[in-house]
């Protein structure tokens, strides 16, 4: 037996005795993504997280992830395997302090709004526009959901948007998902500063690049992408949209723009297909921070707990259960 069988055998053993359910994000190891009972996009695991029966959560994946199981299901004890599993963008954006990250941002040319960033903070988007509703990716804080109206994942944006009664709508942190939001909605986005670091370092070139190397190629781009590759790509949507996309379709080949952990998923459900990452380097190093040995050791200690004090879980909550309201 390998020392990881013997892993694998040893976190299966503790999970039935602290009866705990392992949630895993399609960007995680392929190890963790294994020993999972869900993996999945942000929008399917806050449903799972909302709905599951167990008395502990152990999500792998990144904090805002883990903050929002808790936010769901109070009664559950969340661990986050590696506490330092962050997601910066999520930091790009405070209620009212300075900023977590002191990012400097590139210049970007964006025509789909205005976008604010720098010593912004979220009250002061809110104050420039009164009464229009805040529309807060998951990828934020537990205390930036809470000052928000309703929340969004890169599957259902353009939806929940769209399920608002206002033609103008504050979008944030994520500068591209508000511009794809943008193209495919009439209302008028403003939209804030922020981006991923993978997805945001994808250029045309790249798309080009791939194009003239993989001709025969779907080529799908994660909506954190720039405007311009979701414009160059052939479709855009979430991780698993990019599951179901890739099982549905009849072609041989992709090409993927987004963190190559989805390949892992999508070389297991379709094994007669080929998958090609757009950049090689499109890794998430928060998302690896999770491999099987911190997995076990969280659930022999469990360690971290992750827990959002009441008075910012319950304006949370309200926002992230207007999102899954959403059909
Ligand atoms: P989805 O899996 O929801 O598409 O999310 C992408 C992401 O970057 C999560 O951090
Ligand atoms: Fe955050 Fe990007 Fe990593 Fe997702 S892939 S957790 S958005 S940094």
């Amino acid at each position: 037996m390998s020392e990881k069988d013997i892993l694998r055998e040893k976190i299966l053993r503790l999970k039935e005795k602290i009866n705990a359910i392992i949630l895993a994000h399609n960007y995680q190891r392929e190890e963790v993504q294994e020993i999972a009972d869900y993996a999945g996009d942000s929008l399917e695991l806050s449903r799972t997280a909302a709905s599951i029966k167990c008395d502990v959560i152990v999500f792998c994946g990144v904090n805002f992830m883990a903050e929002s199981a808790s936010i769901l299901s109070p009664e559950k004890t969340v661990i986050l395997p590696e506490i330092s599993a962050c997601c910066p963008m999520a930091d790009m954006i405070t209620v009212s302090g300075p900023r977590r990250l002191k990012t400097q941002f590139p210049g970007y040319h964006y025509t789909g709004g205005y976008r604010y960033s720098s010593d912004f903070t979220l009250k002061d988007i809110k104050a420039l526009h009164p009464g229009a509703p805040v529309v807060a990716y998951v990828n934020t804080t537990a205390e930036v959901k809470a000052e928000s109206d309703i929340c969004c994942t890169s599957a259902n944006g353009v939806k929940i948007v769209e399920s608002l009664d206002s033609d103008k709508v504050i979008c944030i942190p994520d500068r591209n998902l508000s511009a794809w939001i943008a193209k495919n909605t009439k209302k008028e986005v403003i939209a804030w500063d922020g981006f991923c670091h993978v997805h945001d370092r994808v250029t045309p070139d790249d798309v080009l690049r791939a194009r003239t190397e993989h001709p025969n190629a779907v080529l799908i781009a994660h909506p954190e992408c720039r405007i311009e590759i979701c414009e160059m790509a052939d479709h855009v949507t979430s991780t698993s949209g990019m599951v179901r996309f890739a099982k549905a379709s009849e072609a041989k080949e992709f090409v993927i723009g987004t963190e190559t952990g989805l390949l892992y998923k999508l070389r297991k459900d379709n094994p007669d297909k080929t998958f090609y990452p757009l950049r090689k380097d499109m890794v998430c190093p928060n998302m690896k921070k999770t491999t099987l040995s911190s997995v076990f050791h969280a659930m022999e200690t469990m360690t971290y707990k992750i827990k959002v004090p009441e008075e910012i879980r319950v304006p949370a909550k309200r926002a992230l259960d207007r999102m899954l309201a959403v059909k």
